[in-house]
């Protein structure tokens, strides 16, 4: 799929490789869209990843005054984890929030989704009503874009081959502003939006001082509608305004039709996530539903850059390309796998193959492991980014006795099991839950397996499992 991997350290190493390699060269974040992308060859010519995921500090949120900006290592979970998000940008973190799954959401960032611009990806949606810019830097300087600017049509930007995106930086919300994100997909997770849209409101007492209003899913890019957001400006939120900006709102896009949807349903989505939107910002409801401590699978380490590297590295197919890591407390040295995913390295040259791989895109969980300590799918990591790092697999899950995990435990006395494909991630994502929640909730339980898939046991059996684990941990 590539043949140089470089892992750096630091963002002046990188921008030195972009600069070097020019077109051939990729940022690699938490793969999660390139790694699809080169598998299935849309991304011709490109043979040179560059890996920042052990870059310290750019995971980072920071809040200055009014100012939030997000680092280009921040994932949707770091979002979702976020008070500062929650509070003061809420419609960003509802987004991040329907974003696939845990194990998505712990790789997945924030600039990724923002670069591959996909009109389908959601946290443009609210960043771009938030009046986001990005900053994109390079050997040449830096420039800061705002979103009109930087979206250029489908999955096409203003982002230069020698150029990283450095920050994504946007006004928090202030106490008279408030805002929401809704998302409509065809089940609860692990899904595409149909269509997604953004309100963000200021308010004078009742009146309404400025409006932004943006669709996703709609049109080749993000799309805003000034015709609604003026219509508003300057009444209050009545049935009869809320109606009207919505109906104004819906007969801005152009749709298309596809295996999704057809353009119709889309539009009429439109007035209805608008209008819903708008009567939540009308009732103060817009926060109802925001998981009370949700289940985010990191466990104790919710940094992505937890282990740096002393020096750069580079994997190449024709150089040393040994990738020295540690499985389930074991060292390997393993030379001749760089150019694989993390799922094949483990399974064809570690030898473990208690992960498994069912669709090969994310979408299964069979093959959850924990890559320092967070869960994430393994079939969308590449296998370098493994090179000193920790990797916890199914197989490490039992005591150095052999006992069986308590969640083993309690699959086999549930019989939680049918064919078995799927059930080592289910125990990964479950030993991982129960490491962050030793009493969860049902609703944690609910959305700690939403990124896993079982097409034969059926899902009682697995979460009276968790349960039955959970009781063993006391009170
Ligand atoms: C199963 C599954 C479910 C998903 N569900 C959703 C969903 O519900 N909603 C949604 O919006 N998306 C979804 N996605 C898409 C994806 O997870 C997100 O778009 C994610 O945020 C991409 O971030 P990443 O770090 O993985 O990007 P990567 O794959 O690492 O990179 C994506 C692109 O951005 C470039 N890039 C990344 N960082 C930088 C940088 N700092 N500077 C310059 N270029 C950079 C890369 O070169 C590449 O071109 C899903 C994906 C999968 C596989
Ligand atoms: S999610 Fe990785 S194999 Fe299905
Ligand atoms: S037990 Fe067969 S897929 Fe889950």
């Amino acid at each position: 799929m590539w043949q140089n991997y470089y892992s750096v350290t630091s963002v002046e190493e990188a921008l030195e490789l972009l600069a070097q390699f020019g077109a051939r060269a990729r940022i690699v974040a938490g793969a999660t869209d390139l790694l699809l992308e080169l598998e299935r060859g849309g991304r011709a010519g490109v043979d040179t990843l560059v890996d920042i995921t052990r870059v310290p500090g750019l995971d980072q949120i920071t809040v200055r005054g009014d100012t939030i900006r997000i680092g280009p290592l921040v994932t949707h979970n770091h979002l979702v984890g976020s008070r500062a998000v929650v509070e003061r940008a809420l419609p960003l973190a509802q987004a991040a929030w329907s974003v696939g799954a845990p194990q998505i959401r712990n790789r997945g960032t924030v600039a990724g989704n923002v670069i591959t611009a996909s009109p389908a990806n959601d946290t443009i949606t609210p960043l771009w009503a938030l009046g986001a810019t990005v900053t994109l830097t390079s050997l040449r300087g830096e420039r800061t874009l705002d979103f009109p600017s930087f979206y250029q049509g489908v999955r096409r930007t203003a982002l230069a081959p020698d150029e990283m995106l450095t920050a994504i930086t946007f006004p928090a919300l202030g106490r008279h502003e408030r805002g929401m994100f809704l998302k409509l997909g065809l089940r609860n997770a692990q899904a595409i939006s149909v269509v997604n849209a953004a309100v963000v409101l200021g308010f004078e007492g009742e009146i309404i001082s400025r409006a932004a209003i943006t669709l996703g899913s709609v049109a080749p890019t993000i799309l805003r509608v000034p015709v609604a957001e003026q219509y508003l400006q300057g009444k209050t939120l009545t049935d009869e305004t809320i109606r009207e900006a919505a109906r104004l709102a819906a007969a801005a896009p152009t749709p298309i039709d596809d295996v999704r949807s057809g353009a119709g349903y889309r539009t009429e989505m439109c007035r209805v996530l608008v209008a819903r939107a708008l009567r939540a910002l009308r009732s103060g409801t817009e926060r109802a539903g925001w998981p009370d401590d949700p289940a985010m699978l990191w466990g104790a380490h919710r940094a992505t850059v937890r282990e740096p590297l002393p020096a750069a590295v580079r994997h190449e197919d024709d150089l040393g390309d040994t990738i020295v890591t540690t499985v389930n407390g074991e060292p390997y040295s393993i030379t001749g796998a760089s150019n694989k995913t993390l799922l094949r390295f483990l399974r064809e040259d570690v030898g473990l193959t208690g992960t498994k791989e069912g669709c090969a895109e994310g979408e299964c969980g069979a093959c959850t492991v924990f890559l320092d300590g967070v869960a994430v799918m393994a079939c969308l990591v590449p296998a370098p980014r493994a090179h000193g790092a920790q990797i916890t697999t199914v197989e490490g899950l039992a005591a150095e006795d052999g006992a069986l995990h308590p969640l083993q435990r309690a699959f086999v006395d549930t019989g939680a099991v049918q064919c078995g494909y799927c059930t080592p991630g289910f125990l990964m994502s479950g030993a991982k839950l129960l490491e962050e929640h030793p009493h969860p909730t049902r609703a944690q339980i609910e959305q700690s397996i939403t990124g896993n898939l079982c097409r034969c046991t059926g899902y009682y059996k697995i979460v009276q499992a968790f349960e039955q684990a959970a009781q063993g941990n006391g009170t």
